[in-house]
């Protein structure tokens, strides 16, 4: 019986090997867009093309709270960013593509949003999570440049100018329940809807959050070396800025890293933790710039490289 089947049992696997085994396979993405944008943005639909071209036939989901881009994107200006999680949560738990765990990409708020997604869920397991320009750590003022006649967006705006630690306010702006000044800190923990806590921020501490970010493969956090809408822009690397002294204060020096809150520290020390830059303006792409993050952190598994971003001479799409 061996010796029968030892031939056909090689061939199977050679061709294993020639067509990608699943091991070899990358993960799908999900993709969470930032404030003022829709699921099937150009730019977003194009973040995927770029993925699919460089790993064909994988997965993508971009992440919605409504099928009309309209509603889904006032819900980026509006809403209660707790129930907006759980509906997330629920969604990516009935698609069986992702069963077996993916990746994810955050732009902007959806950064912060997928880490919440980590701690509070995460089933399906999300293992590498990149975000770009977001705001860990808060934000400490509303820069929002509206269009005429978009009511969401200066809507949002006007609320944020008044009583941004009002029970309405918070459960209702999505930008307020991760405002955090730290001039305003008593403020900020007595009343934020949503960022004090999953940043374990209070008193008592929830050790779901921890346990389950400690589970992440790999957290990759970058900031726009030339932001000028997040602020402060070291948000992007969880920092905090004392806008009087201008000293920031690092994650690595704060609290919630010394006396390891949420797993950062364990993360880090074993070396699953990135802070990196990318040049420009928050979101504003340069050439070439996704293409590498994808392949440096979105390959297949065992293909894990470096991120050392040496400008636009890198191969175009
Ligand atoms: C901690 O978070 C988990 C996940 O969101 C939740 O189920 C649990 O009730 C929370 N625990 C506390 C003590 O708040
Ligand atoms: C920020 O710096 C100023 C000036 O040094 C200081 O008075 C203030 O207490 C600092 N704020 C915080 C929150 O540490």
């Amino acid at each position: 019986m061996r010796f029968v089947t030892t031939f056909p049992l090689l061939l199977s696997l050679l061709l294993l090997t020639h067509g990608a085994p699943s091991s070899e396979k990358p993960l799908p993405l999900v993709i969470w867009h930032g404030l003022g944008d829709t699921y099937d943005s150009e730019g977003i639909q194009s973040v995927g093309d770029l993925f699919n071209v460089l790993y064909p036939s994988t997965f993508v989901y971009p992440i919605r709270l409504a099928s009309s881009s309209s509603s889904d994107r006032s819900a980026t200006f509006l809403g209660d960013v707790n129930a907006q999680l759980e509906a997330v949560c629920a969604d990516l738990a009935e698609l069986p593509e992702l069963a077996e765990g993916f990746n994810a990409v955050g732009f902007s708020q959806g950064g912060q949003f997928l880490r919440g997604y980590v701690e509070r869920c995460n089933n399906p397991p999300l293992k590498t999570l990149v975000t770009f320009g977001s705001q860990h750590n808060g934000i400490a003022e509303f820069i929002a440049r509206c269009e005429p006649g978009d009511w969401v967006c200066a809507g949002a705006r006007s609320l944020l100018k008044g009583s941004k630690w009002s029970a309405l306010v918070q459960s209702r702006v999505v930008p307020a329940q991760y405002f955090r000044d730290p001039e305003q800190i008593d403020e900020y923990l007595e009343h934020s809807n949503w960022l004090a806590d999953v940043n374990n921020e209070r008193e008592e501490k929830n050790k779901t959050y921890k346990s389950n970010l400690e589970t992440l493969e790999r957290f990759v956090m970058f900031m726009f070396a030339d932001d000028e809408t997040v602020v402060p822009m070291e948000t992007s690397w969880w920092a905090e800025v004392n806008r009087t002294s201008g000293v920031v204060t690092p994650l690595r020096e704060s609290r919630i890293y010394t006396e390891d809150w949420l797993g950062l520290r364990k993360l880090d020390l074993q070396g699953r933790l990135e802070f990196e830059t990318v040049p420009g303006k928050h979101m504003r792409f340069e050439e070439g710039v996704l293409k590498r993050v994808f392949e440096i952190y979105f390959g297949p598994k065992g293909k894990k490289g470096e991120w050392h971003w040496r400008g636009k001479q890198s191969e175009e799409l």
